[in-house]
C-alpha cells in the first residue's frame, strides 16, 4: 500500500523525535511493505520564521493532499512567550488545524506499563489493579470556539466571557467513537460531565445516553468531573473508556498522564468524521531539552502506531510498533525521563549503554536503535 504523510515537525524538541519516528517509519515501509511518501511542513514557531504565520496555507494544502498528519510539537521557550513568533503558537497551530480539518475526536490513551510502575506516583497497591485508560475527548465545541470577548463594563471595571456550545449532533459523534472504542476493549463508557450545573452538560448527557441505548453490550456511567478528576488518582483501574467535553478533556487527560511516569510516552489521535487524523505526542515542545540529545522519542513514536491503525488501517505494523517499544522497555532501555530511581548512576550514551543494574540509560537515539532493533526481530519471529 502507499501512504501520503505531511510532517510537521514544530519546535523544540518535536524536530529530534520526528527524525527517529522517520526511521522507525522507513524499518516499518521495509517490513510491511507500506510505501511512505513524506512531505515536511512548517508549523508553529519555525513557520512563523517564515511565513509570518504559525498555520500557513502551504501546510494546510500539504495536509489537505495527503492521507495522515504526523504531527510534533509546538511552542517558545517560557522566557520568551509574549515575541511574536511565540505568541498565542499552540492556539493558531493547534487549534487552527483541529477547526479547518473539522478534527472532533480526540483519543488519548493512558496506561501504566509494569515495567515502568515504579515512576507512577501512586501507589503500589493502586496501580497493581491495572491502569489502561482511553481518553475519548471532544474537540470542537464547549468553550474553545464559542465567543471570546473581552471589554470594559459600565463601570469601566474589565470583564470577559467565553462562550460554551454543544449541539446534539457534535456529542452524539464523539459519543459513538467512544461506545465504538469500548466494544473493542472493556466494553465500559464513563461519560464526564458537570450536569449538576451547565445546560451544555445537561445536554450531553442526555445525547450519550441516547447514543448508549444503540450499544447495550457496552456499561455507560455518569461521573461528575470533580469527583471524575479525584477518582482518577484514587482508582484509576475503574476506568475503560472515558469521553468528555472539551475543556474537561484537556484537563483531565494532562492530569491522567502523570500516571504513566512521563509526558514523553503519550500519543494522541485527533480524527474528523472521514477518518482522516493527527497524530501527535501532546506533551509538548519541550524547549527546555531541546536539542540536549534528551528528548524521550517514544510518545513521536506511538503516534506513529496510532497512525498506522487509525489513518492507514495497518493493524498490524502498528502493534509490532507498539510491542517493540514495550520490548526496548523491558530490556530496560530508558531516556532521562524515565530513567527511576534504579538508573541514576548511569551516564548517558547513544546505543546500548550499560548503566546501573539492568537499566541502560540512552539518548534519543539510542532508544531508536533499540526499538528499531526489537522491529525487526518482530517480523521475524511473525515470518516463522
Ligand atoms: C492540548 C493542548 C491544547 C488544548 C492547547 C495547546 C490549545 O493543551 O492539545 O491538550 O487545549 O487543546
Ligand atoms: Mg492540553
Amino acid at each position: 500500500m502507499k501512504a501520503k504523510i505531511a510532517v510537521l515537525p514544530g519546535d523544540g524538541i518535536g524536530e529530534e523525535v520526528m527524525a527517529q519516528a522517520l526511521r522507525v517509519m522507513a524499518q516499518v515501509s521495509e517490513q510491511f511493505g507500506i510505501k511512505f511518501e513524506t512531505t515536511s511542513g512548517l508549523v508553529g514557531g519555525a513557520a512563523y520564521e517564515k511565513y509570518g504565520s504559525h498555520l500557513p496555507d502551504e501546510t494546510i494544502a500539504l495536509c489537505k493532499g495527503s492521507d495522515a498528519i504526523l504531527f510534533g510539537s509546538v511552542g517558545g521557550p517560557v522566557s520568551e512567550m509574549n515575541l511574536p513568533k511565540w505568541k498565542n503558537c499552540e492556539a493558531n497551530s493547534i487549534l487552527s488545524l483541529r477547526k479547518n480539518f473539522k478534527f472532533n475526536v480526540n483519543l488519548r490513551p493512558v496506561k501504566v506499563l509494569p515495567e515502568l510502575a515504579e515512576l507512577c506516583p501512586l501507589r503500589d497497591e493502586i496501580i497493581n489493579k491495572g491502569v489502561d485508560i482511553l481518553f475519548v475527548r471532544e474537540l470542537l465545541g464547549d468553550c474553545y470556539f464559542g465567543e471570546h470577548k473581552t471589554f470594559k463594563q459600565a463601570d469601566g471595571k474589565r470583564a470577559a466571557t467565553d462562550q460554551s456550545i454543544y449541539t446534539e449532533d457534535q456529542v452524539a459523534s464523539v459519543a459513538h467513537a467512544a461506545f465504538k472504542a469500548a466494544r473493542k476493549r472493556r466494553n465500559k463508557v464513563t461519560s464526564v460531565d458537570k450536569a449538576n450545573v451547565l445546560d451544555t452538560s445537561k445536554l450531553w448527557r442526555e445525547i450519550v445516553h441516547e447514543v448508549g441505548k444503540e450499544y447495550p453490550d457496552v456499561t455507560l456511567e455518569d461521573m461528575l468531573v470533580d469527583n471524575c478528576a479525584m477518582q482518577i488518582i484514587r482508582d484509576p483501574s475503574q476506568f475503560d473508556v472515558v469521553v468528555t467535553t472539551n475543556m474537561f478533556g484537556d484537563i483531565l487527560s494532562d492530569a491522567a498522564a502523570v500516571l504513566p511516569g512521563s509526558l514523553g510516552l503519550m500519543a494522541s489521535a485527533s480524527l474528523n468524521e472521514d477518518g482522516f487524523g493527527l497524530f501527535e505526542p501532546p506533551g509538548g515542545s519541550a524547549q527546555d531539552i531541546a536539542g540536549t540529545g534528551k528528548a524521550n522519542p517514544i510518545a513521536q513514536i506511538l503516534s506513529l502506531a496510532l497512525l498506522l491503525r487509525f489513518a492507514l488501517s495497518q493493524e498490524e505494523a502498528a502493534q509490532a510498533v507498539e510491542t517493540a517499544v514495550a520490548a526496548s522497555l523491558n530490556a530496560g532501555y530508558r531516556t532521562a525521563d524515565i530513567v527511576g530511581s534504579r538508573g541514576k548512576s548511569a551516564g548517558t550514551e547513544s546505543g546500548a549503554a550499560d548503566g546501573g543494574e539492568s537499566i541502560k540509560l540512552v539518548d534519543t537515539v539510542g532508544m531508536t536503535d533499540s526499538i528499531i532493533k526489537n522491529l525487526a526481530s518482530i517480523k521475524t519471529l511473525l515470518r516463522v
